[in-house]
């Protein structure tokens, strides 16, 4: 498998739960207030598994070896990338600050997760159609066999390297039981 189908697999399974945090929406606003255990399991998946592994692995390992063999990176794809990465971890805080009062029932509270909530959602499904149809295939083109080997190396060190190595598996556990919980398809069988 290819480093860049590693991603897309990984892509595949935050759609997942962007899919579970839609409906974690839909919920509260019909109920007027926040599921705050299943709020507070999808912010541990996206800081965790979208935001430290996968955006680790595209910001650490792979941009600067896409950018080393001449994808521009200020102003072109991959400056681009960095930048909604960043824009996403303020979403994520947005929702994250809001979810006490908003699981108590704050109109004011409820609002600012919703909107924080829809601009992640938004943000990450394109940022994802992005890649997998821009900047992945741009990648594969101009890396040369070598470099998707020594990727491949890196994305298992990256994996290893969180402190907990267990994360993985919790990760993957949070997106299986929202998606059972709001009826969602699952990424892997
Ligand atoms: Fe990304
Ligand atoms: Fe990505």
């Amino acid at each position: 498998m290819k480093p860049t189908e590693i991603l897309m697999n990984e892509h595949r399974i935050i759609e997942q739960v962007l899919n579970s945090l839609e409906k974690i929406t839909q919920e509260a606003k019909s109920n007027g207030r926040l599921n705050r255990g299943h709020a507070e399991e999808a912010i541990e998946f996206f800081r965790k598994f979208a935001d430290q592994c996968h955006h680790g692995k595209e910001e650490d390992r792979l941009f600067p070896l896409a950018h080393e063999r001449g994808i521009p990176q200020e102003g072109g794809p991959i400056g681009q990338m960095l930048l909604e990465h960043t824009v996403g971890r303020g979403a994520i805080r947005k929702m994250d600050v809001a979810v006490p009062a908003a699981s108590e029932g704050d109109a004011a509270a409820l609002a600012a997760y919703l909107q924080g909530a829809r601009e992640y959602i938004d943000l990450l499904r394109a940022h994802i159609q992005k890649e997998d149809r821009i900047l992945f295939p741009m990648a594969d083109q101009v890396l040369t066999e070598n470099d998707q080997e020594n990727l491949l190396d890196a994305f298992k060190e990256a994996e290893q390297s969180h402190e907990d190595p267990e994360t993985h598996a919790k990760c993957l556990g949070i997106a299986n039981r929202l998606a059972e919980y709001y009826g969602v398809p699952k990424a892997i069988a």
